[in-house]
Formats: structure tokens, sequence, C-alpha cells
């Protein structure tokens, strides 16, 4: 067991706290990681705020990359000094969903990820829940060795980040969700960590028209950037009839990664007969949809959702890091500031504003 310094969630709807807890040992398939770079996700925001619930105290943080600093008993594929991304979508390989390729629906995942201590507890033994089973607002995590993905050195860790969380969920919603096609058209609303993916995705897949819709005109800027040829406000106008406007007629795809039910509503009106919307933003618990039955059976309309990228991690991983180092995926322009550990808890009121596309925190500072 070691002593270490996590931002603590003790109560919803207040500030993370930095204080010491005590990290379990590593069991047998289990890995140290000393936690160098956390992207703040609005995935952890859910949990502070108590729209997602959960058991408290809690470490939130999961968009994680690190070294690893030592290995349990029955590791052999990883090392200390290994430099690591990791995935919040463990899974045993064996179950129908893992053979169908189908890793983000295990079926084993609670047994997987159940130990027989708790990984992190206060100084006085209270035990400590942790985000996805990682908790990686801690400067030391546990995580399964298959939960965990190498990163090629040319990668820096606080760029690798990322690839955890917001990119594999943004690019693989367009790859393995909704399998865009080359030259079909595209809409993207909300244009965050999670949104600025998918339109690079949407980019990567030869997509014709990305059109991107926010409240915030920076984020629309920055989304240009990413690939985005078209940019709707949706604050200023009906982003619906405004894409008509524009282009005649619904898209072949569309995107939702804001999180609403008006907003999957609006997602599914944005595409035209026989075309397909793909929810990945996460609404509130208990949220329920209401949609036109009539776009499903006159129409063909499809309503999918996409969880993680619905694939594989740790394939899908690897795959990103190589277009990251051939150009073809942003990954430093999508990192907008690096903030010291000390700061977190401004750095998620920074994320409420505009100008940013990602904040990631460095906890070795
Ligand atoms: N399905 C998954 O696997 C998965 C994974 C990660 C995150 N998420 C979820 O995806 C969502 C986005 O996450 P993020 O980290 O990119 O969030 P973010 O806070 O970085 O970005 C959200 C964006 O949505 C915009 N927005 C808000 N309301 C809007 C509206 N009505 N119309 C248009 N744009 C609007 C904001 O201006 C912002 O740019 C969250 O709900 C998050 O929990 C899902
Ligand atoms: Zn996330
Ligand atoms: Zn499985």
């Amino acid at each position: 067991m070691i002593d270490t310094t996590a931002a603590v969630l003790t109560a919803v709807n207040e500030q993370l706290e930095l204080t010491t807890i005590r990290v379990d040992d590593p069991e047998p398939h289990e890995v140290r990681v000393a936690v160098t770079n956390v992207g703040l996700c609005h995935s952890d925001l859910h949990y502070m705020t108590g729209t997602v619930p959960t058991d408290l105290p809690v470490v939130v943080g999961h968009e994680v990359a690190g070294v690893v600093e030592s290995v349990g008993s029955e590791v052999t594929g990883l090392r200390r000094g290994d430099r690591v991304v990791g995935a919040l979508t463990p899974s045993c390989g064996r179950c129908i969903n893992c053979e169908a390729g189908r890793s983000t629906q295990c079926r084993r995942l609670a047994e997987i990820r159940r130990r027989p201590r708790p990984a992190f507890q206060t100084t006085s033994g209270r035990s400590i829940e942790r985000l996805g089973a990682i908790g990686a607002f801690s400067r030391h995590i546990l995580m399964r060795e298959d939960a965990l993905v190498k990163l090629p050195d040319d990668v820096p860790l606080h760029v690798g980040c990322l690839l955890a969380c917001c990119v594999i969920t943004g690019v693989g919603a367009v790859f393995r969700g909704a399998q865009v096609r080359p030259g079909s058209t595209v809409a993207v609303i909300g244009c965050g960590g999670v949104g600025s993916a998918i339109i690079q995705g949407a980019r990567l897949a030869g997509a014709s028209v990305i059109v991107a819709i926010d409240l915030d005109d920076a984020r629309l800027k920055a989304a240009r950037g990413y690939g985005a040829t078209h940019v709707i406000n949706g604050g200023d106008c009906d982003p619906v009839a405004e894409l008509h406007r524009r282009l005649g007629d619904g898209v072949d795809y569309s995107f939702e990664a804001v999180g609403s039910a008006r907003t999957a509503a609006t997602a599914l009106a944005l595409v035209r007969p026989t075309g397909t919307a793909c929810l990945v933003g996460i609404a509130p618990g208990g949220t329920e949809l209401s949609v036109p039955a009539s776009n499903f059976f006159f129409e063909e309309k499809r309503l999918i959702g996409s969880y993680m990228g619905s694939g594989q991690a740790r394939q899908d991983i690897g795959q990103l890091a190589r277009l990251y180092q051939q150009g073809r995926l942003l990954l430093d322009e999508m990192v907008t500031r690096v903030i010291p550990f000390a700061e977190i808890n401004e750095g998620f009121e920074a994320m409420k504003s505009g100008d940013v596309t990602r904040i990631v925190v460095d906890l070795q500072s």
C-alpha cells in the first residue's frame, strides 16, 4: 500500500479536494500507474454535479495517461517504465459480445472489475469509489493490464491521454458506430472534446459535408480547424431549419455529443429519410426520449447509440496513435491548456467557457 495525492469528491456540487489517500498493492492482473496527465471530460462533471448518480466519496477522472510503476505477479505484457493510456472498457475477450468484436459491451465487466479489497481508501480506512474503476485524478492508480495500451514514444502523454476517452469515443462513433461512408454528409451537435473528435472522424471517413452545431462561436471556429465545412450557432436559430436552408435536405448521418433529450430529438430531425442519427452524449439519469414514430416507419430513419467508440479499445487506441503520428488526427490542437493538479477545480470552471476543446491536468506538477 502507498500514500498518494488525489482530488476527492465528498459531496455532489462541491469542489474536488486534494488530499492524501491510500492506494492498494496491485492484484495479480493489475498494474500500478503513476498518472501524468488526465483530460477533463464532461462525463466527470456529470458525476460531480449529480446528473449521473455515484456513491461518495469518489475519485473521478478517466481520460488518463501515465507510466507503469509496478506490476502484479501475473502481468506479462507491461513493465515498469512503459508509457500507457487507460481504457474505460476492459473486456474478458470470451463472452458473446467480446467474441463478436463488441468489447464495450463485455458481459463480464462487473466480474472483471471486482477486487478483494478497495483500491482506494482514506487514511482512516474508509473505502473510496473510482469512476469506471479508474479514478484518474490520483497521482497513482490501479488498472488491469488488459485495460492499458502502450503509447508510442513520440506521442506525448499530455496529448495521448485524449485517446482514452474523447478521441476513441468520437472517432469510434463514426467508424464503428454509424459507419460513415465516403462522400456522405454529416452533422455534429456539440463541439467539445467528443464532438471535435467526431468531426475529425468524419473528415477521416471522407465525408463531403460536415456541419458543426454548437451554441458557442469560439467552439464553432475551432470546429472548422478539425474539418467542419459548415457551422451553425444553434443559439441564434433553429438548427434543423437552418441546415435545410443551407443544404436543401437533411444529412446522411448526425451525431449528438451534448447529452439531452432535446438535442437527441434534434439529431433525428437533422437526418434525411433513411439517414442515421447516433447518440453519444450522456443525458441525465432517467431521461426519456420522445420522437415522431413516423420518422421510422415512413422515413426509414435509424436511431442508434455509441459508447466509448463501440469497439476494441486496445486495437483502436493503437491505430489512432498512428494517425496522430502521420498528422492526420489533430491532438495537439485539441489540448487548449495544460494546468497544474492544484488548479483542477478552476479547470472544470474553464471547461464550461467557450474557448476550450480540452483542458488537461498535469498531475505531477
Ligand atoms: N458515449 C460515450 O461513450 C461518451 C464518452 C465520453 C463523453 N460522453 C458524453 O458526451 C458529451 C460531450 O462530452 P464533452 O466532454 O465533449 O463535453 P464538452 O463540455 O467538452 O462539450 C459539450 C459541447 O456541447 C455544446 N452544447 C451545449 N448545449 C448545446 C446545445 N443545446 N446545442 C449545441 N451545442 C451545445 C457546448 O457548447 C460544448 O461545446 C457529454 O454528455 C459526455 O458525458 C459520452
Ligand atoms: Zn470521458
Ligand atoms: Zn467479454
